[in-house]
């Protein structure tokens, strides 16, 4: 059986046309990780993805503008593309850019999509006005309800970890409903193969109460791993990156790709 192969995009954060983020144009990044992405990872490449995935952080701050801009750098592009929201969209102005672009029955931007390497489930965990992650009964019930249709293997997408990480201010910033997703989780879990998540800024791979689980520095700005307590250190002299997840038999491998100098020094802290 060949490989089922897909991307993760994390946190662009793409600002309206002229914006900034930290001093410089984290749109440059993803600009850089789509074209290498599609010249690897095109139809024809020797690992040809079969959709992109974005968790989240989508824009700066949920401006119309913003999603305007992603759209177009989106359009055209060799794979089908999957939308996350993070704690920087806005849900009305991502629905209003992308239509088609499915809500669950109670308005979230929420997916479940079959694919040849398990049931992918997509969800929205954007508490607006916040920046930690909320999971509600009505999105945890939506995904209570996808997994008790199924059977096979999961693969799980949201923006926000589920479990600290060392860094605090993003421990303070983290799913605050780990609990709940875990208490919805946990009679499915030895058919979750992966966690996929964004807000960190930071690669990571472990697990998380025995599920594997991976994020990404992403193709805006790198969070600081060495930061005290109140920081929230940003750099932007890390390479922004992507991965491709390879699943074979059931095996989950992510390669992460970097993009050195594809953003910029921050012109300004
Ligand atoms: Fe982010």
């Amino acid at each position: 059986m060949a490989p089922f192969c897909f991307l993760h995009f994390t946190d662009p954060h793409v600002p309206p046309p002229g914006g900034t983020v930290s001093g410089g144009d984290p749109a440059q990044g993803l600009a850089a990780a789509l074209a290498d992405a599609a010249r690897r990872h095109g139809p024809g490449g020797a690992s040809p993805a079969a959709f992109a995935v974005f968790t989240g952080d989508l824009v700066r701050d949920g401006e119309p503008a913003a999603y305007a801009r992603l759209r177009g750098m989106l359009g055209g592009l060799p794979w089908p593309v999957h939308l996350l929201l993070g704690n920087h969209d806005d849900r009305d102005a991502f629905s209003d850019a992308f239509p088609a672009e499915p809500l669950d029955d109670a308005g979230f931007v929420q997916k479940a999509l079959q694919t040849p390497a398990g049931l992918c489930l997509m969800l929205d965990t954007l508490a607006p006005g916040r920046l930690e992650g909320e999971l509600c009964a009505r999105r945890l019930a939506w995904l209570a309800a996808r997994l008790a249709e199924s059977a096979g293997p999961v693969l799980l997408f949201l923006h926000h970890p589920p479990l600290p990480v060392g860094i605090p201010f993003m421990d303070q910033i983290a799913l605050r409903d780990a609990d709940a997703l875990w208490a919805t989780l946990e009679p499915h879990r030895a058919r979750v193969r992966h966690i996929f998540h964004g807000h960190l800024h930071r690669p990571i791979a472990g697990s998380w109460r025995g599920m594997p689980i991976s994020s990404l520095r992403g193709t805006a700005f790198a969070v600081a791993l060495d930061q005290q307590p109140g920081e929230a250190v940003v750099s932007r002299t890390e390479a922004p990156c992507y991965a491709l997840a390879r699943v074979l038999d059931g095996d989950v491998v992510v390669h992460t790709v970097e993009l050195p100098g594809a953003n910029p020094p921050a012109a300004a802290p």
